[in-house]
């Protein structure tokens, strides 16, 4: 890597597969940039875990992406986004943006009734920072949440059986009616916008939309968020213009279904390596 600032990576990460979907809008707009991302999958689900220790991962792994000399680091997750964000943008020395914002922006911006619905782990349900995000932006916007955390199972679950073809197809989810169960309180609330609020939600979005009225519009925080880091590196005069890459590094052993998902969400062939967080020299352990 060149010493100069537009040549450095932008850290990206998330507990799993899901931040891939944000990945995929940051190389689509910034297509020369450098992206080092990480799945923290050896730990994935943080839904469920409670918010220091979430804020412990998102510092950890901040500290393990220094090793690159970031110019940026997004965290492309929202639960670590709600726990973490304020954390890691007083530990770190180059800007860190979250994806909850972003997708409170996109909302907003989308809603035509201000009658809003969003779905997300628990972790991010109840510390009730979509709610926050988009009354500070529109006051006037009814928010309505709804936990969705098997969301995340089945999103996993069905890229393990995508990835796996011979996986009998009694392991593959019957998933439509843990869709239902979650979706269906929106339909007497009148919502007009659902926030896909969990960057694995948009992997099945598919199923989501099935279940919802038609004039419902479902909003993820990916292209918002690869719209506002653009921003900030057109600001800082820190854009590269020339060359491009991605490199995937995961924490758990699942480093072939990084393979055939990360190839199959960017379109083309992805390294993917395992590392452990507490190695230096990158962490490299394979
Ligand atoms: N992708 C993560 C998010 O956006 C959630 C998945 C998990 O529970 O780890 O919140």
């Amino acid at each position: 890597m060149s010493g100069s600032p537009e040549a450095a990576p932008i850290g990206v990460f998330d507990s799993g597969l899901g931040g891939l979907t944000v990945l995929d809008e940051l190389v689509r707009r910034m297509p020369h940039e450098h992206f080092v991302f990480l799945g923290d999958s050896a730990r994935c689900p943080y839904g469920p875990r409670d918010p220091q220790e979430v804020k412990s991962f998102v510092l950890e792994i901040c500290s393990f992406l220094e090793q690159y000399q970031c110019k940026m680091v997004v965290i492309a997750c929202n639960t670590a986004t709600a726990a973490g964000l304020a954390a890691a943008q007083l530990a770190l020395d180059v800007p860190a943006v979250g994806v909850v914002e972003p997708g409170a922006r996109a909302a907003v911006h989308m809603t035509r009734n201000r009658c809003v619905g969003v779905i997300a782990t628990e972790g991010t349900v109840a510390q009730g920072v979509y709610p926050d995000a988009i009354r500070h932006l529109d006051v006037g916007i009814q928010v309505f949440q709804q936990a969705a955390p098997e969301f995340v199972r089945i999103a996993e679950s069905m890229l393990d059986a995508d990835a796996d073809p011979a996986m009998p197809a009694e392991e593959r989810f019957d998933d439509v009616e843990v869709a239902h169960g979650y979706l269906s309180p929106f339909h007497e609330l009148g919502i007009d916008t659902l926030v896909l609020g969990c960057t694995h939600y948009p992997l099945i979005a598919g199923l989501i939309a099935q279940e919802m009225d038609e004039g419902v519009t479902l909003v993820s925080s990916a292209e918002e968020t690869a719209r506002e880091v653009h921003a900030i590196l057109t600001r800082r005069g820190q854009l590269s213009d020339a060359g491009g890459s991605v490199e995937i590094l995961v924490t758990g052993d699942d480093v072939e279904k990084f393979k055939v998902i990360g190839s199959r969400v960017l379109g083309w062939d992805v390294p993917v390596r395992r590392i452990t967080l507490q190695d230096d020299e990158r962490g490299c352990i394979e």
